[in-house]
């Protein structure tokens, strides 16, 4: 089958490769010419793992390509996907959807035959209905017809979650519509993906329900943690505890310094907004947004108090920086917070992140990068994980200790124990453990003291 994706960014780019792997004919369109021509050349506009090769085969098999002509794209396809941007509008929290509307008149101009229209995008409840309105008024003779089909994918595990997903939403008011998009899924059938065909508004509200209960799923757990260090248990263990019970399962129930990324923190207010214009608020979903809103800060508080009540004038090393690993995404990291909270108390913040230093240095002043951990934990008085990138796991803790000013480990991704940490000389605090005192900052011994 023939497909536009109009919008070749993290979705677009990411489906249209996936999709032209499963065989179909795919045109990846663009308004940036520069992006079109580096994909054009094989440079991927965006870090993920797997994605270049991807891309480069199915282009060299002649099944990808890559144009800033939508028309030209959208003339024979039989479905269009529209994945362009919805950011947050300034302002308001609501989903700016000029891009897609933008789209879907660029689209309607070219369409030359019965062609199914496919939000990608996560919009809100309703924006299928706009979107089948701006086609049919600029051209009213078209034969289209306007379908919801929501991503679930993960960055850094995007082409894996595209390719076994736990299921397809197809929100179609129309059947020959809806058959349409499920037969380019046809290769999943060998997976038995479940494909849930529903009406277009369930399928936009499916994909802000599946995204708000996930950022509940963790802010519960967030605060669970607090309530463990108070209380002297382990959240881990008690994520275990619950997590085995199959109502709620094991997954996403790791405690952190919150929630970040392009997605959860814009569609939990997206979802806010739509449901305070609805007359419906979601009340617990508002409190999500606010509890993690203000954890990403309280984790700099979390810094301050292990380097016993000041970092004024301290050193502190901060290791990963995205928002998650296996991404150079920035978008609403929590180390953006953490950061600031802690530049504002007085600290020298000395950073590395394996992939996101690029993107982070627009967004971050008055940072110096290090090139790897063992630099950066130079003459630190503090070490903080803030992004459980793999590079993180099996550092080597005496080469660290041995370089740093004082031995003071924070573990925002629970990576290392206490156990582990101590034995090593450190005086370690992760994220929902065993209450820690206040540790007053030592001079590291020499090395012969510590290997004694
Ligand atoms: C998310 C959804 O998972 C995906 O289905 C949707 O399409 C887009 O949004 P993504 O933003 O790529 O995907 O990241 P995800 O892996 O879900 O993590 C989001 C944030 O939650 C990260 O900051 C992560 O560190 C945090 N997180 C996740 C936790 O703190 N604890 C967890 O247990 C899981």
């Amino acid at each position: 089958m023939k497909i536009a994706i109009i919008g070749s960014g993290y979705v677009g780019l990411v489906s249209g490769a996936c999709f032209a792997d499963f065989g179909h004919n795919v045109v990846c369109v663009d308004k940036d010419p520069a992006k079109i021509e580096a994909l054009t050349a094989g440079r991927m506009p965006i870090f993920e793992p797997g994605l270049d090769t991807l891309v480069a085969d199915n282009v060299r098999q002649g099944r990808l390509s890559f144009t800033t002509d939508l028309a030209a794209g959208v003339a024979d396809a039989d479905a269009v996907f529209i994945a362009v941007g919805t950011p947050s509008r300034r302002g308001d929290g609501f989903a700016d959807l000029s891009f897609v509307f933008q789209a879907a008149r660029d689209i309607a101009q070219a369409l030359t035959r019965f062609t199914v229209v496919v939000t990608k995008s996560t919009v809100p409840v309703g924006t299928g209905d706009e979107v089948e309105r701006i086609i049919r008024e600029s051209r009213p003779a078209a034969e289209v017809a306007v379908v919801s089909n929501p991503e679930f994918l993960r960055e850094g595990a995007a082409i894996a979650d595209f390719k076994r997903p736990d299921r397809i939403v197809i929100g179609a008011e129309e059947a020959r519509a809806a058959e349409v998009i499920s037969e380019l899924y046809r290769p999943l059938y060998l997976n038995q993906a479940p494909i849930l065909v529903t009406s277009r508004r369930t399928a936009e509200l499916t994909k802000y329900a599946a995204n708000a209960f996930l950022a509940t799923k963790i802010t519960f757990i967030n605060e669970m943690a607090d309530l463990c260090e108070q209380v002297g248990a382990d959240v881990q263990q008690v994520a275990r505890g619950i997590g085995l019970d199959n109502r709620i399962g094991p997954k996403f129930l790791h405690a952190g310094p919150g929630y970040g990324g392009s997605c959860f923190p814009k569609d939990t207010l997206a979802l806010v907004k739509t449901a305070q214009d609805a007359g419906s608020p979601v009340r617990l979903v508002e409190t999500v947004v606010a509890v993690n809103d203000s954890r990403k800060r309280a984790m700099a508080r979390k810094v301050i108090l292990a380097c016993g009540g000041s970092v004024r004038g301290k050193r502190i090393a901060v290791l990963g920086l995205t928002f998650k690993p296996n991404t150079d995404d920035m978008r609403d990291a929590p180390s953006l917070a953490i950061i600031a909270g802690l530049q504002d108390a007085g600290a020298r913040v000395v950073a590395y992140d394996p992939e996101g230093m690029e993107q982070a240095r627009p967004l971050l002043s008055g940072v110096e990068y290090a090139e790897d951990p063992y630099s950066c934990a130079e003459k630190a008085d503090a070490l903080v994980i803030v992004t459980e990138w793999n590079a993180f796991r099996a550092l080597d803790l005496a080469r660290l200790r041995a370089v740093m000013a004082a031995p003071v480990l924070v573990d925002l991704r629970n990576v290392y124990g206490a156990a582990e940490a101590t034995r090593h000389g450190f005086h370690y605090l992760g994220v929902g453990g065993r209450r820690e005192l206040p540790v007053a900052p030592q001079a590291v011994p020499a090395a012969d003291a510590i290997d004694a």
